[in-house]
Order: structure tokens, then C-alpha cells, then sequence
């Protein structure tokens, strides 16, 4: 989704600008562009299409510019186009801003400002942002106050960043619902909405609060509320290096990220299993130990991948502990009035830990008093720091929009946190221990699986042609089915869909014939014989049938077209192992069909908007 840089200090600007615009084109867009103040003037440029194209646009122009902002937008107001990309102006032109997230006042506002005789370029709500500063700028000749009071007007969401040809040196930024993090370096400061745009030049950084808002100068920053109170900011270094947001020999970052997960798995562990104990030490939960003694129902809400590692973590939760878990979207939790009780726990699963439909779930999670917890992989996102506590997936950053290795590590968490709440109930030291050898043995799995994908590239040479695709798994398995059909439609924009096998004679069974590839997870579980039949009653009808099985298992070669081989685990493990031929033949089907693997079309990394 949109995505902000901002850059002040010693260095030509442009250069950091474009870079950034480069590092955070992951996250899904349709346009770029920035704005500079050269020789006292705002210089802008912007463009549809990518980062590629702007630069081309340049057509080797040089500036000496040490100030300017940037933005990638992915469109909300207006289609993809090069008026409607970023920065806007105010009427002046001596304002500029880019922004991201929703004005939802932004009809009212440009009414007013058109009454008063400004003109609109654009279709954005963000233009309209520009022009109000700007109108409040005529009023008070003060830039910082002519933001503040502008927003102070807003309705929605806003990261903004700042500069104006009236007062050079400053970059302006805020924050209401969508990120903005300030890199400190020597004499030089980036402001970006993701920390991969300030990695190359610091480590340092300070994240705004909502309705925060800060001062950059190359000599210094200054943050305050919107409503001019003084705040002191915290500073926070970043644990990632360079290397993690680089492709490192791959072809995409998709499949970096996929063959990273043997590492992932083990950081999500580090220090946290405790094997000789059968149980697991989470220290972000210690300040609510005493509610998850005494829990009586959890609720868990997320969005798209996460929601599917949620569903696995009601079976897990449910089988070892006996506590009742709901899982619900996020987008429907957040305006369902969901009952809540004393003792209910919520928790909120997020990779990016901005996704504005879990946000606000959470939000109204706590609203209602909840005791609210996090599931969240980036460190210092708006989740992480809205929960009462939390525990971070550590996968790293992950840059394919695809989700694959934040899924794994989420299940990897779903399961210490069961192990932790079912050693507080009745789950045994004896029954504890074994899960944990088996989670410890996981990494080397998960290897072993990785060292078969040339089988899965040459599955998906032969399966590439098709249309449509069924994904059907059963207990643990069902959400992997639905894990395997979005990662399949996500980045090949083939129709998949992911059913509960048994859910087939239903009504999805009317799909099937000798064009239809039918994808079973199928390992040695107690309903695998259950499963079988349902694979007869697909090969009955011609059905192409592909089957991930548990090693050994070679009665499946009677069955399946196809087999894929994953270790023997637990059953409640299987989805950690069973997901990663699922990743690699959508991987593989998408590369054979030429699509754009990192950055598929329409979607953005982190779902910042309604
Ligand atoms: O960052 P989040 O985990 O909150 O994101 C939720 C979904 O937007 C995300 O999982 C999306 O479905 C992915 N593109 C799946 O690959």
C-alpha cells in the first residue's frame, strides 16, 4: 500500500528518496513521485507505473536538493493515473505533501475550500489536504501551524510528511492510524512509513504516536501533539539488517522468504521452548499471566493469511487447553458489536502489524475492555503497540506480498502460547515434552521439504494450464486448504478455492472433471482413512488429483496422480509442514505463467485502508 519517504541531512536527497521509493515498492502501488526544494522552489515530478518509470522521467536531471519527500500511493481516491499521484500541491505550489490513509471528510472540506475559490487538480483526498494547509497557511504564516490546525480538521486516517519554498528546512510529518518512523543519523533524518526505506543510512529510530506530529531539521527533530502538547519520543534501534530486504541470490523475494523458513521457524523458538520442561517461557505475555489463568474464552481476529494460522490456533488452543476460541475477520469483529466478557482474552494476528480492518478490531476490542493481545511480526507497528502485551513472531521482514514465512511462524507461536496455557490446565509434563521435541525437530523438516521443490516446479509445469483449482484438507489441515487457494489466486490469478474435504459432496463436487486439479492435504492423521474416500469420490469423477502425504505412505500412489512427501509429525504440526509444497507450487505455477511473483496485481503488503 502507499508508502512515505522524507529526507533531510547532508546527502542529495534525491538519491535517498528514490532508493526508499525502491525499498518500499513490496508493499504494492500504482504510482510514485516526490517533491524537492531546489534553489528555494518545490521541484516535483510523479508518475503511474513504478519507481522504473519516474526515474526514466528524469532523463538524467540533476539536483543538488538536500530536502524533499516521496510517495508510492496505491489508489483509494481516483484511479491510478499521473494527476492523481503524489505529491500534491496547495494553489501556491509552495506546499507539498504526499500521505497516506483515507481523508474521510475530504468531500466536505474540498466543498468548503472551492466555495472559498480553490481549485482541484486531482480526484485525491489528499489534494484536498495540501490546499487546507495551504488555506490556513495564508491565514498564519506558520507552517507547522497551518499543518497542525489542517489536520486538527481531518476525519480518517493520515501518515503525512511535509515541505514547503515558505520555510526550506523542515519536513513536517504525522501520524493518525498510519505509520511514520523517523531515522536519526549524523546531521541527517528520514522520515518513512516502513523502517526498510531508512535501513541503508541508521539504525536509529523513534516511532510516532497517533495524532503525534514532528519538526525535522538536518540539525535536529521536535515532536508534539497535534494540538501543540509537547511529547518525548523513545529511541529504538532496528534488529534487522540490510541483507534481510534483499533478495540474496534469489529470483523473488516470495521464494527467499519461503526457503528463510527453517531459520524463521527456529527464531520464532529462540528461548522460548523450553523442551526439558514441556512447555514454553513467553516473556511479552508475563504482564497478563494472571488473565490467561483464568481465561475463559478466546477470541482471535486477523485478516487474509493470519486469519488462516487463527483458525489452526482454535483447533490447537481448544485440543490442549479447553478453553472455547472464536475466530472471526477482523473486518466483520470490528462492526459486529462482538460480545465480550470479563475473562475473555482477544488476540490479534498480524504480519505487518498495520492492517486497518485488526487495528481497528483491536481498538474495539479494548474499547470494550478486553485484555488484548498480538500476534505481530514487525516490531514497533501500530498492533504491537495498541495490545495490553503480545508476542512478536520475529520472522523477519518479509517482502513478498504473498505471506509465507510470517504464516509458519505463526503457527509456531499459536502453538507455544497453547503449550504455555495447557501446562497452566491439564495438558501433562510427559505430553508437553513431546510437543516440544517435535516443534525443536521442525526446522530440519521444513529443510528437507525445501529440498524436494524441483518436484514441485515440475508439478506445477504440468498444472500451470488450468483454470481453477480445489485445495481439500481436513482438521488442522482445512485451513492449510485455504492457505494453499489464496497463495495460488494471490500471484498466479488462478480461481482456487479451499474447502473442508468432506465439504466437497456438498457442493464443490459439481467442479469436478478431468480438467480439474484437486489438491489433497492428506497426512497419516486419525481422519486420514476419512480423507481417502473423499480422494476416491474426486478420482471417481476423473478428477486430477495431487496429494501431500506423509512419508512412507506409499498406498497414496494409488490414489494420487501426484504425491508430495512431507516428515511424519504431529498432527497438530502438520500445517507447518504441509503449507511449504503449497507455497512452492503456487510459487512455481506463478512463474511459469510470467506474473509479477513479488508484487502482484491489486494487492498491497499491508492493508492499511478499509
Ligand atoms: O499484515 P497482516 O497479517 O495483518 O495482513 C493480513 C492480510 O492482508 C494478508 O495476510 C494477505 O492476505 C496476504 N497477502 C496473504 O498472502
Amino acid at each position: 500500500m502507499c508508502g512515505i519517504v522524507g529526507y533531510v541531512g547532508h546527502r542529495r536527497a534525491l538519491n535517498v528518496l528514490i532508493n526508499g521509493l525502491q525499498r518500499l515498492e513490496y508493499r504494492g502501488y500504482d504510482s510514485a513521485g516526490f517533491s524537492l526544494i531546489e534553489n528555494g522552489k518545490i521541484v516535483s515530478y510523479k508518475k503511474q507505473g513504478k519507481v522504473s518509470d519516474l526515474v526514466v522521467l528524469l532523463n538524467g536531471l540533476e539536483f543538488k536538493s538536500n530536502i524533499g519527500i516521496a510517495h508510492t500511493r496505491w489508489a483509494t481516491h481516483g484511479e491510478p493515473n499521473d494527476i492523481n499521484a503524489h505529491p500534491h500541491l496547495d494553489n501556491s505550489g509552495n506546499i507539498s505533501i504526499v500521505h497516506n490513509g483515507i481523508i474521510e471528510n475530504y468531500a466536505t472540506l474540498k466543498l468548503w475550500l472551492k466555495e472559498k475559490g480553490y481549485f482541484f487538480k486531482s480526484e485525491t483526498d489528499t489534494e484536498v489536504l495540501s490546499v487546507l494547509i495551504g488555506y490556513f497557511y495564508e491565514k498564519f504564516k506558520d507552517l507547522e501551524k497551518a499543518v497542525r490546525i489542517a489536520l486538527s480538521k481531518v476525519k480518517g486516517t493520515f501518515g503525512v510528511a511535509v515541505i514547503s519554498s515558505y520555510e526550506p528546512n523542515k519536513i513536517i510529518a504525522a501520524r493518525r492510524g498510519s505509520p511514520i518512523i523517523v531515522g536519526i543519523g549524523e546531521d541527517e533524518y528520514i522520515v518513512a512509513s516502513d523502517a526498510s526505506a531508512i535501513i541503508q543510512y541508521t539504525r536509529q529510530v523513534t516511532y510516532l504516536s497517533d495524532n503525534e506530529l514532528v519538526i525535522i531539521t538536518k540539525d535536529g527533530y521536535q515532536t508534539k501533539t497535534i494540538d501543540n502538547l509537547p511529547t518525548s519520543s523513545d529511541i529504538q534501534v532496528l534488529e534487522f539488517d540490510l541483507s534481510k530486504i534483499e533478495k540474496g541470490g534469489f529470483e523473488h523475494f516470495m521464494l527467499k522468504e519461503i526457503f528463510e523458513q527453517p531459520q524463521t521457524i527456529q527464531d520464532a523458538c529462540r528461548g522460548r521452548l523450553l523442551v526439558d520442561e514441556g512447555n514454553a517461557r513467553l516473556g511479552g505475555l508475563l504482564p497478563v499471566i494472571d488473565k490467561l489463568q483464568n481465561v475463559d474464552r478466546i477470541l482471535i481476529t486477523a485478516c487474509g493469511t493470519s486469519w488462516h494460522a487463527a483458525l489452526i490456533g482454535e483447533y490447537l488452543i481448544e485440543n490442549l487447553c479447553g478453553i472455547p476460541v472464536e475466530v472471526e475477520y477482523a473486518s466483520e469483529f470490528r462492526y459486529r458489536n462482538p460480545i465480550i466478557r470479563q475473562n475473555d482474552i482477544v488476540i490479534a494476528i498480524s504480519q505487518s502489524g498495520e492492517t486497518a480492518d485488526t487495528l481497528a478490531a483491536v481498538q474495539e476490542a479494548k474499547r470494550k475492555k478486553a485484555t488484548v493481545l498480538g500476534i505481530v511480526n514487525v516490531v514497533g507497528s501500530s498492533i504491537a503497540r495498541e495490545t495490553d502485551a503480545g508476542v512478536y513472531i520475529h520472522a523477519g521482514p518479509e517482502i513478498g506480498v504473498a505471506s509465507t514465512k510470517a504464516f509458519t511462524s505463526q503457527l509456531v507461536i499459536l502453538t507455544l502460547i497453547s503449550l504455555l496455557l495447557g501446562r497452566m490446565r491439564s495438558l501433562s509434563q510427559e505430553e508437553g515434552i513431546l510437543i516440544a521435541n517435535e516443534i525443536k525437530a521442525l526446522p530440519e523438516k521444513v529443510n528437507k521439504i525445501l529440498q524436494n521443490a524441483e518436484q514441485l516446479r515440475q508439478i506445477a509445469k504440468e498444472f500451470s494450464y488450468s483454470r481453477n483449482f480445489l485445495y481439500l484438507g481436513r482438521g488442522y489441515n482445512f485451513p492449510v486448504a485455504l492457505e494453499g487457494a489464496l497463495k495460488l489466486k494471490e500471484i498466479s490469478y488462478i480461481h482456487a478455492e479451499g474447502y473442508p474435504s468432506a465439504e466437497m459432496k456438498h457442493g464443490p463436487i459439481a467442479l469436478i472433471d478431468e480438467n480439474m486439479p484437486v489438491v489433497f492435504i492428506a497426512p497419516k492423521d486419525p481422519i486420514y482413512n476419512k480423507v481417502l474416500s473423499n480422494i476416491e469420490e474426486v478420482r471417481s469423477r476423473r478428477g486430477r488429483v495431487i496429494s501431500i502425504a506423509t512419508e512412507g505412505d506409499e498406498n497414496m500412489k494409488k490414489y494420487a496422480e501426484k504425491v508430495i512427501y512431507i516428515p511424519e509429525t504431529l498432527p497438530m504440526l502438520t500445517p507447518i509442514l504441509s503449507v511449504i509444497p503449497l507455497q512452492l507450487l503456487a510459487y512455481y505455477i506463478a512463474v511459469e505463467l510470467g506474473c509479477n511473483v513479488d508484487q502482484p496485481r491489486n494487492l498491497a503488503k499491508s492493508v492499511t485502508v478499509e
